[in-house]
C-alpha cells in the first residue's frame, strides 16, 4: 500500500477545516473535515476499517469506530483525527493538523474513548525514559541523552488544572517548559523532530490521541509510552470491554502500535511545529503535510497546490 495515497485524504480535511478558522464555532470545522475525510477514504481502492475515529456508532454518524470506508481492496485499519485541535482551528490559533494512521489489520491498539497519560521523546533519548520513572530522573536522562543541560530541555504540556503537580515537578527538575492550549499529537510528534525547541512532552490527554502520536514517533524512531486514565467507572467499563484487563498497565510502543509497518500522515490547518497551516490565494489553496513510513523510515514534506472551483460570482460590475 503506498501511503503517499493517504495525503489527500488529510488534504481534504485541512482544506475543508481551514474554512472554519477563527470562526469560533469548534463543530463547525470538525463536521466539514469528518465529512470531507469520508468523501476522500470512500473514494479509495480500499477495505479500510475506523479502528480509531469520532467515537462510538451511536454518538458518531460518520467515522465512527467500526465503520467501514473504501471501494474494495487491500484490508487495512485507520485512525483518524479529522482536526486535531478543533479549539486551535476555531480561535486560529497554531499546531492544529488533519491527521491519520493507517496498517494492515490489527496494527493499532483500539484504544477506548477516555484519557490516557503519556510521554514522548525523540530517538536519542527514547531508549532512557519510562512512565514509571520520576519526572527528573526522565529529564535527567533526557538531559544526558541530547549532551546538554536540563535547563535546556523543554517540556510540553497541555494548560490544564490537573497537570499543576506535573508542571511543579518539571519546574523544579529545572527544565522549561511550553504550556499548549491544545493539540498534544503535534506536541509530542515535534520532539522527534529537530528544530522545533521540544525535546519532551508529558502530561494526560486523550487515549485516541496517543495512539495516533504512537504511530507519528514509531515512523521517527521517538519513543513513546501511555496508561489509560479512566475518569469514571463506566470508562473502566468501556476499556474492559474492548479488552483491557488491566487498566494501569503501561502502554509501550508495542501495545500501541503492532506491527512494523504504519503510516502516518498529516496537513497542516493552521501553522505549526511540523507544517504549515491552509494558505489561501484567488481560486486556489496551498497545504503542507507530512508523509511518514515506519518500514522504510521515510519522512516525506508534500506541499500542494489546489485548484479549487471558483464560487459563482454575485459581484456586480
Ligand atoms: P480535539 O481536537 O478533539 O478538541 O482535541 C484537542 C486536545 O487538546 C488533544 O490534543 C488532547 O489530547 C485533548 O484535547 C485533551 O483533552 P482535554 O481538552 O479534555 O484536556
Amino acid at each position: 500500500m503506498d501511503s503517499l495515497d493517504f495525503v489527500k485524504v488529510t488534504e481534504a480535511a485541512a482544506l475543508a477545516a481551514s474554512r472554519w478558522m477563527g470562526r469560533g464555532e469548534r463543530d463547525g470545522a470538525d463536521g466539514a473535515a469528518v465529512e470531507r475525510m469520508r468523501e476522500t477514504l470512500n473514494e479509495m481502492d480500499i477495505r479500510g476499517t475506523i479502528v480509531i475515529g469520532e467515537g462510538e456508532r451511536d454518538e458518531a454518524p460518520m467515522l465512527y469506530i467500526g465503520e467501514k470506508v473504501g471501494r474494495g481492496g487491500i484490508e487495512v485499519d485507520i485512525a483518524v483525527d479529522p482536526v486535531e485541535g478543533t479549539n486551535l482551528v476555531a480561535n486560529g490559533l497554531p499546531n492544529s493538523i488533519a491527521v491519520l494512521a493507517v496498517t494492515a489489520k490489527g496494527g493499532l491498539l483500539n484504544a477506548p474513548d477516555t484519557y490516557m497519560a503519556k510521554l514522548a521523546v525523540g530517538p536519542k533519548a527514547a531508549p532512557y525514559v519510562h512512565l514509571d520513572a520520576t519526572v527528573s530522573e526522565n529529564l535527567a536522562v533526557v538531559a544526558n541523552a541530547l549532551e546538554r543541560p536540563v535547563g535546556d530541555v523543554t517540556v510540553v504540556i497541555l494548560d490544564r488544572p490537573r497537570h499543576k503537580e506535573l508542571i511543579e515537578e518539571v519546574r523544579a527538575a529545572g527544565a522549561k517548559i511550553k504550556l499548549i492550549s491544545d493539540g498534544d499529537v503535534d506536541a509530542a510528534i515535534a520532539t522527534a523532530i529537530d528544530g522545533t525547541g521540544i525535546q519532551v512532552a508529558l502530561g494526560t490527554g486523550g487515549a485516541p490521541e496517543g495512539v495516533l502520536a504512537a504511530a507519528a514517533l514509531k515512523c521517527l524512531g521517538g519513543g513513546f509510552m501511555g496508561r489509560l486514565k479512566p475518569r469514571n467507572e463506566e470508562e473502566v467499563a468501556r476499556a474492559k470491554e474492548m479488552g483491557f484487563d488491566d487498566v494501569d498497565k503501561v502502554l509501550e510502543m508495542s501495545d500501541l502500535v503492532k506491527t512494523d509497518d504504519v503510516s502516518f500522515v498529516a496537513t497542516g490547518i493552521t501553522d505549526g511545529d511540523l507544517c504549515r497551516g491552509v494558505r489561501f490565494f484567488g481560486n486556489g489553496a496551498r497545504t503542507h503535510s507530512i508523509v511518514m513510513n515506519s518500514q522504510n523510515r521515510t519522512v516525506r514534506f508534500i506541499e500542494t497546490v489546489h485548484h479549487l472551483r471558483a464560487e459563482p460570482s454575485h459581484r456586480h460590475h
